[in-house]
């Protein structure tokens, strides 16, 4: 399969506090969109990249530059939701694809496997695919107290689901390359019925496609606090060990 790789990198960060795009922050001793690039060339399923980076920004261009070797690396400006910028970065691929993969530059230290189990995926037939982990916490769903409860507490338990058939979701998120550009032709005309869509798999869950389930990995951590940066320092110093 001929595959193109999206990195969303144009986020600024407000969780983690920094004051700059999140995709620069330092993580041992390089940027979080270097680590993300670096899994993905290793990983040998790219046949071109698109990196959607902030509006402005020159360092991250930069980086894009001089990343890629022989695979080619393009780059777009993002746009002001993360969706937004996965159909900029989508239309910056180019054509000629037969699936895509997208992939956000806050997993920076997703493993190359997990690239390569999307990807075995796709080959073997799958129209969409997705990396998961299974869930540690017990998971509540919750619903507002009653005015006479609101004294107790805002809010209470409406419900637990099973716990065994809960997935936490990662990325990269794999697709046939026209099933997710139709998906996301839709989103841009969509207007209020896309809230709500938190991830690009929904976008082809809505339209009846199958998302297969791989393993993820606990190293494809989303970065988004302070705290998940102290965790994937720990785990950039045990691989480097
Ligand atoms: N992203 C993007 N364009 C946006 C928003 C997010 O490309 N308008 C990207 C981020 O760069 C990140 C991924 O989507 O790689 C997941 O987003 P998130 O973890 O929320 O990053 P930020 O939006 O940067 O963080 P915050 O929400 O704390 O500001
Ligand atoms: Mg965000």
């Amino acid at each position: 399969l001929r595959i193109g790789v999206v990195i969303v990198a144009a986020g600024s960060g407000q969780r983690l506090g920094y004051g700059i795009p999140k995709a620069e922050v330092g993580l041992a001793g390089r940027t979080l969109l270097e680590h993300a690039l670096d899994s993905v060339l290793a990983s040998g399923v790219a046949a071109c990249l698109c990196v959607a980076v902030p509006p402005g920004d020159t360092r991250l261009r930069g980086i894009c530059a001089r990343a890629g070797g022989k695979t080619p690396v393009t780059v777009v400006e993002g746009g002001s939701s993360r969706a937004d910028s996965v159909g900029r970065a989508l239309a910056g691929l180019g054509p000629g694809l037969d699936a895509v993969l997208v992939h956000d530059a806050a997993r920076a230290l997703t493993p190359p496997e997990v690239f390569r189990r999307v990807a075995a995926a796709l080959a073997s037939g799958a129209q969409a695919v997705i990396p998961a982990v299974p869930v540690a916490d017990t998971i509540k769903t919750a619903s507002p107290s009653s005015p006479q409860e609101r004294s107790i507490a805002g809010e209470k338990v409406a419900g637990t689901p099973e716990r065994a058939i809960l997935r936490a979701v990662q990325t990269p998120q794999g697709f046939d390359a026209r099933i997710l550009a139709e998906a996301h032709g839709w989103l841009e005309s969509a207007g209020e019925d896309a809230e709500g869509i938190t991830d690009d798999a929904m976008l082809v869950e809505r339209r009846g496609v199958t998302v297969f389930l791989v393993p993820g990995s606990e190293e494809a951590l989303k970065i988004t606090t302070e705290l998940d940066l102290m965790t994937a320092e720990a785990l950039a110093a045990r691989r480097l060990a």
